[in-house]
């Protein structure tokens, strides 16, 4: 459990992870996986990963968090962790480090399998919007 920076309460946040994790639809992976992530105005929203008879248009668990961000009002996220189905704290992959890295920027503190890390660490030199500019 990563120490409260007096910001977020990381354990409430995994708890609301491992809860989207139980709603996950993975019949061809089995692979369950649950994302929660804290906005910059307080609120907490999640996702689960839904998965497709045609394997490659599976959905990540961080495709609906982002979704419900922008569904309840949009803002940054400043927070976030995902579990798998034994609620152990997993890596987002790489499209979705660019996904988070889109809605919350370098400054997006994770969870990681080592630690708490910034976005900047997870996705190094990322390419986003400053470079359409
Ligand atoms: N998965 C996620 O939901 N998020 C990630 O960051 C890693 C992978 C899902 C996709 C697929 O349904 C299952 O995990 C196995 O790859």
């Amino acid at each position: 459990m990563p120490a409260s920076d007096g910001t977020v309460d990381w354990a409430a946040l995994k708890d609301a992870a491992e809860e989207a994790m139980t709603h996950a639809y993975a019949p061809y992976s089995r692979f369950r996986v649950g994302a929660a992530a804290r906005v910059d105005d307080g609120r907490v929203v999640v996702g689960c990963n839904v998965e497709n008879a045609a394997y490659g248009v599976a959905l990540c668990a961080e495709c609906g968090l982002v979704s419900q961000l922008h569904i309840t009002g949009g803002g940054r996220l400043t927070h976030f962790v995902c579990v798998n189905g034994d609620r152990e704290v997993i890596m987002p992959c790489g499209r979705c480090r660019q996904l988070l890295f889109e809605n919350g920027g370098r400054e997006l503190s994770l969870w990681t399998v080592s630690g708490v890390k910034t976005m900047d660490e997870v996705l190094p030199d990322a390419f986003g919007p400053d470079d359409l500019s």
